[in-house]
């Protein structure tokens, strides 16, 4: 009886060889982005209390209401409950408090790694995702706010999107406008209350400010006449908002002004901002974030300024692809790794002198990438095989090989070197052998 096979949970993906080119392009081309700011990476732990999410992301976000991967904790000692981190600020924030290190001094810090959401999958939407992100705590006005969207840009233009998103932006003003805010809003929206969509009559007691970017018709039509936010935000929130919007007018950063942009978590004070795309379809928002002033103070630190942005690296791949075609461009191109040369092993007493041959000589060339050939078979099959790698070279290594100490080479494409015999094979001292494949593959070995 066959046993049965297994396939990803819902929501989780795998990133497949053939995918995993772009994916390393995408990060890599975001962190070398992020690398001239001179941010300092944390790595933080996957599993965290849940107590954490709760009080840090806000009880009654959708994160904390329905999308928490929770369990309970295993450890006698402790009788709580744990949870995959939905995001990566809490964590951000629970650590740096730990550690000590966030009071007199300023931190500028980055992440990434899988996050975890437990929501309705579809393209672009994920229960596990990966984030880039970064946070800075410590500094108070607008300007960094300013370097966070610059560095967001930076990554942007790096991966040829930029032309591709668009900024929104938003001020929350400070916690006290946001909480009278809150309350004008409820008392305009609480006797419509029976004429709005399920979810926003339940925000309407929890978080009335997510009704705002409700997807109902018949909300949005309420919402329509509500009170403004920006009329609610006191002044010096208001000269916070202005200069950063002229920090990023001299810095030549487009922006939209987005009045319903509240972003659905609640540690948000002041600025909010999301890049946005129109090409992912319904998951378009590629990166969110904002200032959190209120945050460490509200997991049980002291009062610090922080701001900080996450990036969904899912949608940036999609969006990678969608601007330049599932056609191979020149950076996927050097990191596709192709095989250059491989290795056949002619006779099976052979092959422990192979795998030291291949490892001396990739210690010698360490850009070559060669394969062994260490499933056996017959010669002619494993000639087969490296010709469908894609090699270059095809070394043989068999009894009479052993016997002189020496290795057949075969050109498998284009041009031999001069001096080959006419079926481009060559027989190489294996002291010599080194050598000879730099000469030989001089042009790919320099990428
Ligand atoms: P967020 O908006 O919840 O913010 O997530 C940031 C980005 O992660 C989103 O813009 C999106 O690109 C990606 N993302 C979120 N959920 C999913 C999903 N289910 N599947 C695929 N991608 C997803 C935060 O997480 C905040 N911690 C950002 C922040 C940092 N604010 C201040 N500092």
């Amino acid at each position: 009886m066959s046993q049965k096979s297994f396939q990803t949970l819902r929501g989780m993906r795998d990133v497949l060889p053939q995918d995993a080119p772009r994916w390393q392009h995408v990060e890599g081309a975001v962190l070398a982005a992020f690398g001239g700011y001179a941010y300092e990476e944390i790595r933080l732990p996957l599993l965290e209390d849940t107590a954490l999410f709760k009080r840090g992301v806000g009880e009654a976000t959708d994160i904390v209401e329905k999308e928490m991967f929770s369990f309970a904790s295993r450890d006698d000692k402790d009788d709580g409950s744990l949870t995959l981190r939905p995001e990566g600020t809490a964590s951000c924030v629970r650590s740096l408090q730990q550690h000590g290190l966030l009071y007199n001094q300023t931190q500028r810090v980055w992440y990434r790694g899988p996050m975890f959401r437990y929501e309705r999958p579809q393209k672009g939407r994920y229960r596990q995702f990966e984030q880039i992100g970064a946070e800075v705590f410590g500094i108070a006005g607008p300007a960094v706010e300013a370097e966070l969207i610059m560095m967001t840009a930076e990554a942007f233009e790096a991966l040829g999107i930029l032309s591709s998103v668009e900024l929104q932006l938003n001020t929350l003003g400070s916690g006290g406008a946001r909480r009278a805010y809150r309350d004008a809003l409820v008392s305009y929206l609480t006797p419509f209350a029976a004429e709005l969509d399920p979810d926003s009559q339940r925000r309407l007691e929890t978080n009335p400010l997510r009704i705002l970017d409700s997807k109902s018709a018949r909300t949005q039509e309420i919402v329509r006449s509500a009170p403004q936010l920006p009329d609610f935000v006191d002044d010096e929130a208001k000269k916070h908002f202005d200069d950063l919007q002229q920090l990023l007018t001299d810095l030549n950063i487009a922006y939209q002004l987005n009045s319903s942009l509240v972003r659905g978590l609640d540690y948000y004070t002041h600025t909010v901002f999301e890049w946005v795309t129109s090409a992912l379809g319904a998951q378009g928002t590629v990166c969110g974030g904002g200032r959190y002033d209120l945050l460490v103070e509200l997991l049980g630190g002291k009062p610090t300024p922080g701001a900080g942005f996450a990036m969904g690296v899912d949608r940036l791949v999609l969006l990678h692809e969608a601007v330049h075609g599932a056609q191979d461009d020149e950076a996927l191109d050097g990191l596709r790794a192709p095989v250059e040369v491989y290795l056949a092993v002619a006779d099976e007493s052979a092959q422990g002198v192979c795998l030291q041959l291949a490892n001396d000589l990739r210690r010698a060339l360490p850009d070559l990438r060669l394969r062994t050939h260490i499933s056996g078979g017959k010669l002619k099959a494993q000639m087969k095989k490296a010709d469908a790698s894609g090699a270059e070279l095809a070394l043989i290594v068999g009894a009479q090989e052993m016997a002189d100490g020496s290795v057949t080479c075969k050109h498998l494409r284009g041009q031999a070197l001069v001096g080959a015999g006419d079926a481009g094979q060559h027989t190489v001292p294996m002291t010599e052998l080194a050598a000879y494949l730099a000469r030989s593959l001089a042009k790919s070995l320099a990428h």
